[in-house]
């Protein structure tokens, strides 16, 4: 049976393509969620890909991955600094979390530095642009494997 995996995108990333492509390259979220799809398809995994700018609704979607998902990779954008909301709702969920981002936070403005989802994440992926989507989803399938060894 194919995992269902939910790959969930905070504020802002609607604007990919726009948005400082210097930063995050000039590709748009149709194409992220294509090249994830298409990602997704080649491991034999379904993916739920979706993208708010509100908090209340990306908790709402980590809630309802509690049931119907094999695994989340969130790319919680600037939540992911703030969100103790997001950061709660990620603790509750028993299956494996990957941390995305398109960009190296790490080596960005100070205030970047510090993540709320990655206490709640089973692993962070950055820096790598879409390609970490990818080996998020991919990371995602091979723990699902693991825990059945
Ligand atoms: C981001 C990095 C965040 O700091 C920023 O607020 C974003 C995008 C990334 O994908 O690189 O919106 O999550």
């Amino acid at each position: 049976m194919s995992l269902t995996i939910y790959c969930l995108n905070g504020p802002n990333l609607n604007l990919l393509g726009e948005r400082e492509p210097a930063i995050y390259g000039k590709g748009t979220l149709a194409d992220l969620e294509t090249y994830s799809q298409n990602a997704a398809a080649a491991v034999g995994a379904t993916l739920v890909f979706r993208q708010s700018n509100h908090e209340g609704e990306l908790v709402d979607w980590i809630q309802e991955a509690r049931r119907q998902a094999a695994g989340v990779v969130i790319n919680a954008g600037a939540y992911t600094h703030t969100s103790v909301a997001i950061h709660d709702a990620l603790k509750v969920l028993t299956i494996p979390v990957v941390e995305v981002h398109l960009s190296n936070p790490g080596i960005r403005e100070e205030f970047r530095h510090k993540s709320l989802v990655s206490p709640a994440a089973s692993g962070v992926i950055a820096g790598l642009g879409p390609l970490g989507y990818r080996l998020a989803i991919e990371a995602v399938v091979a723990l699902n494997q693991q825990k059945r060894v």
